[in-house]
């Protein structure tokens, strides 16, 4: 619809920002709701970082979500700062709220645990999780299923002491297992997850072998190009269910879209082929 000087504003900060599916995501929202609103990609240098975020309730913006290299440093440029955000040591979506404040969040984690749950029959006292990998992505699916529950959280990443450093921070249910131990983890796991970038078009493929892995456990990839990853290929053909990346992506949108726009919007099979469209 044609803005009006009502319109409500948000958008992306990245740097670079141009390969972020946000705007593609959200302006299908928009228009599929006829929100008078506008979502935009803003290509912000680090270095401005503090200041643009600062300029927003300046320029009438709700909020804005934070890509790469942002997120991190959006911590400490919040004015609030929700406790799971923290815990992840990201923010990756900012509300303005009504005195004009910047309050942080991160929907990583929730993003994951709906699409998790979306997706397949998982539940969080199924049994122990393994992780693959110890980047941010793998912070927020730890402290997701830590905070949903789950027992016994293992970590496996090439760099021992990355995983043994977000074990240590997020205590509990999390520890650290060897990468080279990655395949035996398996045994007894409820729930595999791949938060590495083995397996996407132009990186490594992963290796591992799925034998000690139960048939009904979840497996869950977190890189979506491509959809269908060698690892989820092979956990199909061994019968197990098979999560895609695709979805986590899609639904941490949807808090921000809601605190924005005022409509809480749905993660449907139209959505997902519309965001496909812009990943080809
Ligand atoms: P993100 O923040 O998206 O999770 P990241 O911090 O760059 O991204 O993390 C990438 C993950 O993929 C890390 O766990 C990384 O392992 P290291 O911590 O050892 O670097 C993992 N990864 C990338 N390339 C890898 C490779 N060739 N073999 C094993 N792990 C790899």
């Amino acid at each position: 619809m044609t803005l009006t000087g009502k319109a409500r504003l948000a958008g992306v900060m990245g740097w670079p920002v141009a390969h972020s599916q946000s705007p593609r995501l959200h302006g299908y929202w928009l228009s599929q709701h006829d929100v008078d609103g506008a979502y935009l990609p803003l290509a912000v240098q680090p270095d401005d970082l503090a200041v643009a975020l600062r300029a927003l309730p300046a320029l009438g913006f709700r909020g804005v979500n934070l890509t790469l290299p942002h997120k991190e440093r959006a911590v400490e440029l919040c004015d609030e700062v929700s406790e799971p955000a923290r815990r992840i040591g990201a923010v990756n979506t900012i509300v303005v709220d009504a005195d004009n404040r910047l309050v942080g969040s991160n929907t990583d984690a929730f993003g994951f645990l709906a699409n998790l749950r979306d997706a397949s029959d998982w539940r969080a006292d199924a049994g122990p999780a393994v992780l693959l990998g110890a980047g941010g992505a793998s912070r927020a699916v730890a402290v997701a299923l830590s905070d949903a529950g789950v027992e016994s959280i293992a970590i496996a990443n090439r760099t021992a002491r990355r995983a043994e450093a977000l074990a240590e921070t997020l205590g509990g249910a999390v520890h650290a297992v060897p990468w080279a131990a990655r395949s035996d983890a398996l045994a007894d796991a409820a729930l595999l997850v791949n938060t590495t970038t083995l397996g996407m078009r132009g990186q490594p493929p992963l290796e591992l072998d799925l034998d000690a892995l139960p048939t009904q456990a979840v497996v869950n990839d977190i890189v979506y190009a491509p959809l269908e990853t060698p690892l989820l290929a092979a956990a199909r053909a061994r019968g197990n269910p098979a999560v895609d990346g695709l979805g986590m992506l899609l639904h941490q949108a949807r808090p921000g879209f809601e605190a924005w726009f005022g409509v809480r919007p749905e993660v449907t099979p139209a959505l997902r082929d519309f965001v496909l469209g812009g990943l080809n």
